[in-house]
């Protein structure tokens, strides 16, 4: 068809399960979604999510970051290839749990995203679920961001918000915030392949 806008070249990289992966590749199968998930890339070689990916057609790949020890700039430089090998323009981090060198954020500034299970800037870190709990918010939630060198701390892009009821514990809750996580995460992707939405000077700007 003429006019047809180029999909953006887009890699998740994951840690785990991949339940977000699985929602931003169900959201890629329609052609008219202005990203194409072209790589699923994991640090763990047993990372569950790879099969799924796999099963879905999409290539995999993994990168372990354990040989590489201390040196996280060696590997990220090792993951780096990958993505450039696959000419990826956005990279979507779902569950990929290693801490990002500010060498990596800048290389992909304005085109690396996360998701965060906190309504951010609150419950940075991990155990967010737990930590909302013991904190006793009545609301807790999710937070799609661009990634900057400092730790869950980029500019929001999306947030979406959950009750925390009476008699929550950790799988209840956290299971409420991820059927979120699965609506926006594919909204935000979206936004930025899009470039409707892009980070500028520090913050987001919508087009
Ligand atoms: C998700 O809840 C995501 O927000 C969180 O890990 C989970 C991964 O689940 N990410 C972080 O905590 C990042 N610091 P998934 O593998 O099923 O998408």
């Amino acid at each position: 068809m003429s006019g047809e806008r180029r999909r953006t070249r887009t890699a998740i990289l994951i840690s785990g399960r991949g339940s977000n992966m699985v929602a931003l590749i169900e959201a890629a199968r329609d052609e008219a979604y202005p990203a194409e998930i072209v790589l699923v890339a994991a640090n763990l070689p047993d990372a569950g999510g790879l099969e799924r990916a796999a099963a879905a057609g999409i290539a995999t790949a993994s990168v372990d970051h354990r040989p590489f020890g201390k040196d996280r700039e060696a590997f990220e430089q090792a993951l780096d290839a990958v993505l450039r090998q696959h000419d990826i323009e956005l990279v979507v981090l779902a569950g990929f749990m290693r801490v990002l060198t500010p060498w990596f954020v800048g290389r992909w500034q304005g085109r690396l995203l996360n998701i965060h299970p906190s309504l951010l800037p609150l419950f940075k870190g991990t155990h967010t679920h737990a930590r909302a709990l013991e904190a006793g918010v009545a609301e807790h939630g999710c937070t799609v961001h661009f990634v900057v060198p400092e730790l869950d701390a980029g500019p929001t892009i999306l947030q979406a918000s959950v009750p925390v009821l009476p008699g929550d514990d950790e799988a209840s809750l956290s299971a409420r915030v991820l059927a979120q996580e699965h609506l926006i995460y594919p909204q935000a992707v979206a936004q930025v392949a899009a470039g409707t939405v892009r980070l500028e000077n520090g913050a987001v700007v919508s087009a």
